[in-house]
C-alpha cells in the first residue's frame, strides 16, 4: 500500500481541500447565519463559533498534525515538535468549539448531550487528550526506550486514525443535524444555504479520507530511509 501512491501530491490535495472547507463554514456561518460571537442576545451567534472551530480548528488543524510528517521536508525532530504543537492547538480549539455549543445551549434553555453527535464528540474529545498525551509522554518528554517507542508506535497511529476518522463522521452528522434543525424551522430544503452545508460536509469528508490515504503513502526518495528508521525508533 505504502508504495502505491506518493505523498506530496496528496499533501497538495489536502491542503487545497482545507482551505475550500474553511472558505465554506466561514460563508455559511457569517454571510447566511449571521456571524460569531461570544456574547449576543442572538443566541445562534453563540452556536456559530461551534462549526467554525471544530472545522477549521480542530479537524483541519489536525488534519495538517497528521499530514505534517509527510507535508514538511525537516528533519525528524522538527517535524515532531510541530506534529504535537499542531495537535495541541487543534485540541485547544476543538474544546474552545465544545464550550460554545454548551453555552448556547445553557443560554438558551435547550438541555445538553441529549443526541448521538454530542455523546460521539465528547468520545472524541477524551480520546484525543488520551491519545496526546501518551505519544507526549511515550516519544517526546520524557520519552519510552527504543523498543518502547517502536512497540507504541502502530497503537498511536492506529488509535489516530481511529479517532481521526470518528471525527470525520461526527461533523458530518453536526452538519446533518443543525440542517435539519433549520429546515424544519422553515428554511429551503432546495435553496443554496442548504446546498453549501451539504457541500461544506463532502468537503470535509474528501478532506479526512485525503489525509488518511496520506498516511499510507510513500515519502519522496530521499526520505524515505530516514523516514523507515525513524519508524522503529522515534
Ligand atoms: C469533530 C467535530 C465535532 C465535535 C467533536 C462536536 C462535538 C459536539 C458536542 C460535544 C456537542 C454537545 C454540546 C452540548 O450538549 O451542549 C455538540 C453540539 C452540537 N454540534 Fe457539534 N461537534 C463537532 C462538529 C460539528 C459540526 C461541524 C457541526 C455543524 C453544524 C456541529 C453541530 C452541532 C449541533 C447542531 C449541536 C447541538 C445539538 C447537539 O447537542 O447535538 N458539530 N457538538
Amino acid at each position: 500500500m505504502a508504495g502505491l501512491v506518493k505523498a506530496a501530491p496528496l499533501t497538495y490535495v489536502v491542503h487545497v481541500l482545507a482551505v475550500a472547507c474553511a472558505v465554506m463554514v466561514l460563508v455559511w456561518c457569517i454571510h447566511f447565519r449571521g456571524g460569531l460571537a461570544w456574547e449576543a442576545t442572538n443566541k445562534s451567534l453563540i452556536f456559530n463559533i461551534h462549526p467554525v472551530l471544530m472545522l477549521i480548528g480542530f479537524i483541519i488543524l489536525g488534519g495538517e498534525a497528521i499530514v505534517s510528517y509527510k507535508s514538511l521536508p525537516l528533519k525528524k525532530e522538527v517535524q515532531k515538535v510541530i506534529h504535537l504543537v499542531l495537535h495541541a492547538v487543534a485540541l485547544i480549539l476543538g474544546i474552545i468549539g465544545i464550550w460554545a455549543a454548551f453555552k448556547f445551549h445553557n443560554e438558551s434553555s435547550i438541555p445538553n448531550l441529549y443526541s448521538l453527535h454530542s455523546w460521539l464528540g465528547i468520545g472524541i474529545i477524551v480520546l484525543y487528550t488520551l491519545q496526546w498525551i501518551y505519544g507526549f509522554v511515550i516519544f517526546f518528554y520524557p520519552g519510552g526506550n527504543s523498543s518502547l517507542r517502536s512497540e507504541s508506535l502502530p497503537l498511536h497511529v492506529l488509535v489516530g486514525i481511529f479517532v481521526y476518522a470518528l471525527a470525520i463522521a461526527n461533523a458530518a452528522i453536526g452538519f446533518l443535524e443543525k440542517l435539519t434543525f433549520l429546515e424544519s424551522s422553515g428554511l429551503d430544503k432546495v435553496g443554496p444555504e442548504a446546498y453549501l452545508v451539504n457541500f461544506t460536509a463532502i468537503a470535509t469528508i474528501l478532506f479526512g479520507g485525503f489525509v488518511l490515504l496520506t498516511v499510507y503513502a510513500q515519502k519522496d526518495e530521499q526520505t524515505e530511509e530516514e523516514d523507515y528508521r525513524s519508524y522503529s525508533a522515534i
